[in-house]
């Protein structure tokens, strides 16, 4: 369904609100693992791109910190670089740390369009008005959907930078980023650019004050996924009766995202046709948050057949910025 909102706005939905056929598929799926999972785009409803945008403003979660820091400093190049008329942004969410990249492009008098694409349509809607308004003559053409499956309603175009930043491809599992980076190289041409924001390597303790903020706002976006279940399949998850769990995996290179259950229970998920049970302590994973090096990103995107250009960090070195193009 395709929706004019404006003269310049046009969002595409691809996927239906919560409660679609795949939805349910997807959940029982997870829930029927040995240890049980659910897929991390269910944290964002309107309610969970609230709460992971309160994240970004909490002390100890630097990624959004730092990642700014790059994009500040760095906007004017990366855009003159491709002389980017288009920016496609995956995972757009409310698009707070794009505002450098399509104000450089304003500057250099390249900005044509801008194609936010995010599983919540909320957000989606919002940053659209909210850019026209900031950019007379800016177009927005908006996708809901899915960036692992729906990347084919991406509208053509050419000397576009795609941007995939918050370190989300890190949300990925390796093989799944392997599908992502070869769908998203096949989108692009010779003219055309990709930046993708990634969370490095570093101290345990660093990485894991990240995912375990004081004031429970991490806990509470992560039993967020619960609430969204509960709303798309009818389920009766009582969401305070599951802990946050959040811890680094040195092995794997993630931080891990688990709901530990705090009694044996039982839960109904109507919509899926399921009936899942708890034991006292089980923990649910919710999602994995990859951290990368230099290296890991090369040799990730020469997989997918790009060539990584520049890997822009911080002065910290807490977080890289890869930008990528055709060879
Ligand atoms: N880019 C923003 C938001 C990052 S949070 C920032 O850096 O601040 C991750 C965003 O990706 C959320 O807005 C979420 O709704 C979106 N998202 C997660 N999984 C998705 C999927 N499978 N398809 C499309 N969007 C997804
Ligand atoms: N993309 C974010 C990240 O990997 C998502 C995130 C931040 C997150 N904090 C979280 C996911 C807490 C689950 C729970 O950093």
């Amino acid at each position: 369904m395709s929706v004019a909102v404006g003269p310049d706005i046009r969002i595409d939905r691809v996927r239906g609100e919560p409660g679609d056929a795949g939805l349910a598929r997807e959940v029982r799926e997870g829930l029927t693992r040995e240890l049980k999972e659910l897929p991390p785009k269910l944290f964002y409803d309107a309610r969970g791109s609230d709460l992971y945008d309160r994240i970004t403003t909490l002390p100890d979660y630097y990624p959004a910190r730092a990642e700014r820091e790059i994009l500040n400093r760095r906007a004017p190049e990366i855009v003159a670089e491709c002389a980017a008329g288009e920016l496609v942004e995956l995972g757009s969410g409310t698009a707070s740390k794009t505002r450098a990249l399509l104000y450089a492009m304003a500057g250099a008098g390249t900005l044509r369009r801008y194609v936010p694409f995010d599983v919540d349509a909320s957000v989606v809607e919002q940053c659209a008005a909210e850019l026209v308004g900031l950019y007379p003559g800016l177009a927005v053409h908006g996708v809901v959907g899915d960036f692992q499956r729906d990347l084919g309603h991406i509208p053509e175009g050419r000397q576009r930078l795609f941007a995939f930043l918050g370190g989300t491809i890190g949300n990925l599992y390796p093989a799944e980023r392997a599908a992502f980076l070869a769908r998203v190289r096949r989108l692009m041409g010779p003219t055309d650019r990709l930046l993708i924001g990634t969370d490095l390597v570093k101290d345990r303790r660093v990485l894991e004050a990240a995912y375990n903020d004081p004031e429970g706002v991490t806990a509470e976006f992560n039993r967020n996924v619960l609430r969204v279940v509960n709303h798309g399949l009818g389920a009766d998850f009582l969401p305070e009766a599951f802990e946050h769990v959040a811890f680094f995996d040195e092995a794997s290179a993630w931080i891990e995202m688990r709901l530990r259950s705090k009694r044996a229970q039982t839960v109904r998920i109507e919509g899926a046709e399921l009936e899942v049970t708890f034991e006292d302590g089980e923990e649910l994973r919710t999602e994995i948050s990859a951290k990368f090096t230099r290296e890991s990103v090369e040799s990730e995107l020469a997989g997918a057949g790009l060539l990584l250009d520049d890997f822009h960090t911080d002065a910290g070195g807490l977080f890289g910025l890869a930008s990528a193009s055709l060879p």
